[in-house]
């Protein structure tokens, strides 16, 4: 049996009267790339910040690459969470639809970051590692270059680039190629293919089909705060995957 390294029960989150996660369950295992589909608004973004607790969650049961926090309405988070909270953070990093770099700060520079000032890794260790992870995302030759003067598909690679300089054990994926031009979100998306395809574990919401279709294990779909479907990639890609998954797939 593989390792479970997300495992989330009855998560709920609201904000002011508007219920965005109802119940949510979810399980991810070691080595699983998990695509979420749904319809803008279905909570899609919210979960994805609930896990790692970007945003608070109003009651669930999280327990993320091995450290479990339960969150009880009304109950503030003790400091036993909030160090289970500090410690599953280390253990994720997360990829935004909007890339964050760091503008003053070139290719490389935004890589080693986290290297540098939060691991202390010595500035040495820590460019030879930025160099390989910056070859591996096919930017060698872009290490010196700034944010501005790269292409958004570049800019996002680098955002990979700098999630995996942390050695994390999960990456979150949240529209990762939505803000590009439809010609510059292959490089990420064969980016993205080469970490799954080297066991990541990967959770991603796309609106990508093409990509749930050939590199997701799994597909869950959720509308309206809930998983409405979770079934593995081929079945959810069938027939029997129901009316409500056939008419949101021939629209996209
Ligand atoms: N910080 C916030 N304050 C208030 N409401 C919010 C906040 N963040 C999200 N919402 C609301 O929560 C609901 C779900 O939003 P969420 O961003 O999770 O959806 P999504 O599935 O990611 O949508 P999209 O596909 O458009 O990115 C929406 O109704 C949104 O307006
Ligand atoms: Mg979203």
């Amino acid at each position: 049996m593989k390792q479970k390294k997300i495992e989330v029960k009855a998560l709920a989150k609201s904000f002011g009267s508007n219920a965005v996660l109802k119940q949510v369950d979810l399980e991810v295992f070691a080595g699983e790339v998990v695509v979420i589909l749904g319809p803008s608004g279905s909570g899609k973004t919210t979960l994805l910040r609930s896990l790692n607790f970007l945003e608070q969650p109003d009651s669930g049961t999280l327990e993320i690459c091995g450290h479990r926090v339960e969150v009880v309405a009304g109950r503030k988070l003790s400091r036993g969470d909030n160090q289970q909270i500090t410690k599953l953070r280390q253990k994720t990093a997360m990829v935004f639809q909007s890339f964050n770099l760091f503008p003053h700060l070139t290719a490389l520079e935004n890589v080693i970051e986290g290297l540098v000032s939060v691991k202390k890794v010595p500035r040495k260790e820590a460019i030879d590692k930025g160099m390989a992870l910056l070859e591996q995302v096919g930017l060698g030759e872009k290490a010196e270059s700034y944010p501005a003067r790269l292409s958004g598909g570049q800019k996002q690679r680098v955002a990979i680039a700098r999630a995996l300089s942390m050695d994390p054990q999960v990456i979150f994926f949240d529209e990762p190629t939505s803000a590009l031009d439809p010609e510059l979100r292959d490089e990420v998306l064969s980016v993205m293919r080469n970490l799954a395809n080297a066991g990541m574990t990967m959770l991603v919401v796309t609106h990508e089909i093409k990509f749930a279709r050939e590199a997701a294990d799994r597909v869950i779909f959720m509308e309206g705060g809930v998983v409405i479907k979770d079934s593995p990639s081929e079945l959810f890609f069938s027939e029997s995957s129901g009316e409500r998954i056939q008419q949101f797939l021939r629209r996209h």
